[in-house]
């Protein structure tokens, strides 16, 4: 009984470790989406903290649009922006970018800055 008992627990504890390793994979990661968005150029257009620019595309941070609106918009784009497919650009890199581009701070407001006050 007693060396049913400390299987038991053996295997409890590797499940708890798979769901561990599992929860991790699935987590977005900001600091691996810096470096996908830098990899897969998106930079190039959006700039290196998704600012933006007039002429090559639209600012994509602060605030970001919803994972799921930015995945339908990435996979299907038909205008300037070339479509990334899965297969070029994985689900998990595209959280990870997602999770990047959430990641940036908001400017601060210029009336909390003393010298830009008037
Ligand atoms: C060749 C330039 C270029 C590259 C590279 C590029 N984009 Fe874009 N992106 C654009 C342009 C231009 C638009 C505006 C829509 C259009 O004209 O296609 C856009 C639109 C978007 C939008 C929609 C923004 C909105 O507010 O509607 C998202 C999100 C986006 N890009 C994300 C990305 C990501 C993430 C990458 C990298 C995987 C990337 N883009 C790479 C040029 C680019």
């Amino acid at each position: 009984m007693q060396v049913v008992r400390s299987h038991l627990v053996r295997l409890a504890a590797l499940a708890a470790g798979l769901v561990l390793v599992q929860g991790a994979a699935l987590a977005a990661d900001a600091g691996k989406g810096k470096q996908s968005f830098m990899k897969y150029g998106c930079w190039q257009c959006h700039g290196t903290v998704g600012q933006g620019s007039p002429i090559t595309g639209p600012k994509l941070a602060p605030e970001p649009m919803p994972l799921e609106a930015m995945t339908a918009f990435i996979r299907n784009s038909n205008r300037t922006m070339p479509p990334y497919k899965e297969a070029v650009l994985p689900n998990e890199d595209l959280a990870d970018i997602h999770a990047y581009l959430a990641s940036i701070p908001k400017s601060p407001d210029p009336n909390s800055i003393d010298i830009l006050k008037n």
